[in-house]
């Protein structure tokens, strides 16, 4: 009798609301079909160890309940890149290494068919190149970010805006009982839509994007007219990628060996500025990685498990070395290598954009 299909799931990157609820449907629907299902632990790291510990069998009891849980009961790193990996010496230094090939071997040594990779843009890249090397690869979109091109949406990013409009609220009483400018930098890396969409909803008085190099006094403008109008405070919402006209993306955190080069430091950088320029009392508040904890919203519970079915329904129909996207109403595969090619930052021409416009919000141009 042939053995049962065998097949890997991983997450890599930085974690979503929703990646649970992947890992579950992806689960009962290959247990449904009579496959076997393994977990990879920490993303790669899990593949590279010697034992089996790396590995954790996904039952249906293992993911029994998990749904409605934030993070990856996996494990996840954005340090992990096979083809760059960061090998540390006794002595301290790091030396980065290609181990793709024992990869790819130790996915054959277990047996697996296929390998489901729920990830963001660079571990959808990392996904592709395995998927050039002969890995049967699976792609499943996630990020917070919102910035993968070629789906209309991923899970995780209505979490985290629900997570910063209710911050952004609560930030409004505080704000005008002391009439003060408080400046809220949001997650996002080098797209806008988290502090658009965010900034629109909790109706801030500016929104500032990477795609739109800001200048400070227009912001102050904005501030100074609604003072005219007797609205004495102000919130202004900064993507953690936005940067002034002229200047650079700032990037003021550490960076982890192996890791991505952090953004930080804009909010506390504009809030302390339009204090010199406007002469008024300013807060700034980073809301930080509470924008990728807690508790996934309907959608992304939704998307996800959506996702997580159809990477298996893929699978099954061999459409290897494809991503699953939302093309509403349908979940449709699209090649890794498209879903990978560019990055989709907030178009000058969005409809978004207008809006704000419209509303008298100030867009930093
Ligand atoms: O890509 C998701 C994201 O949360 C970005 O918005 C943010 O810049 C980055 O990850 C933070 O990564 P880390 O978890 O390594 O601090």
């Amino acid at each position: 009798m042939p053995r049962p299909m065998r097949i890997a799931i991983n997450t890599g990157g930085g974690d979503a609301p929703g990646l649970n609820a992947v890992i579950r449907a992806a689960t009962l629907a290959a247990i449904g079909r009579g496959w076997e299902v393994y977990g990879i632990r920490k993303s790669y790291a899990g593949l590279l160890r010697d034992e089996e510990e790396g590995l954790i069998p996904l039952t249906r009891r293992v993911v029994r309940g998990i749904t409605h849980l934030g993070g990856t009961i996996l494990g996840t790193t954005n340090r992990g890149d096979p083809f760059a990996y960061p090998m540390e010496h006794a002595d301290g230094s790091v030396e980065f290494k290609d181990v793709s090939a024992r990869i790819v071997e130790r996915l054959e040594t277990f047996g697996f068919d296929a390998l489901i990779a729920i990830g963001g843009d660079g571990s959808l890249r990392i996904a592709h190149k395995l998927s050039e090397l002969g890995v049967p690869v699976i792609g499943v979109p996630k990020t917070i970010d919102n910035d993968l091109a070629s789906t209309v949406v991923t899970f995780g990013l209505d979490t985290a805006l629900n997570t910063a409009v209710d911050a952004i609220d609560k930030l409004h009483s505080t704000a005008e009982s002391h009439e003060r400018v408080m400046v809220v930098e949001l997650m996002g890396r080098n797209c806008g839509w988290i502090a658009l969409n965010a900034g629109l909803a909790s109706t801030a008085d500016a929104i500032l994007i990477p795609e739109i190099p800001f200048d400070l006094d227009k912001v102050a403008d904005t501030i100074m007219e609604r003072q005219l109008r007797g609205r004495h405070f102000a919130i202004i919402v900064v993507s953690e990628g936005a940067f002034p006209v002229g200047g650079r993306p700032s990037f003021d955190k550490p960076q982890a060996v192996g890791g991505m080069k952090r953004l930080g430091g804009i909010g506390e950088w504009v809030a302390d500025e339009l204090a010199r320029r406007t002469g008024k009392e300013t807060r700034s508040l980073v809301l930080g990685h509470l924008q990728r904890g807690g508790s996934p919203t309907a959608f992304d519970r939704e998307l996800a498990l959506r996702f997580g079915a159809a990477a298996v329904r893929f699978v099954e129909a061999g459409h290897f070395g494809s991503m699953v996207s939302l093309d509403p109403p349908e979940i449709v595969p699209v090649p890794l290598a498209e879903a990978t090619a560019t990055l989709k930052t907030v178009p000058l021409t969005s409809d978004k954009l207008q809006t704000a416009r419209d509303l008298g919000i100030c867009l930093g141009d």
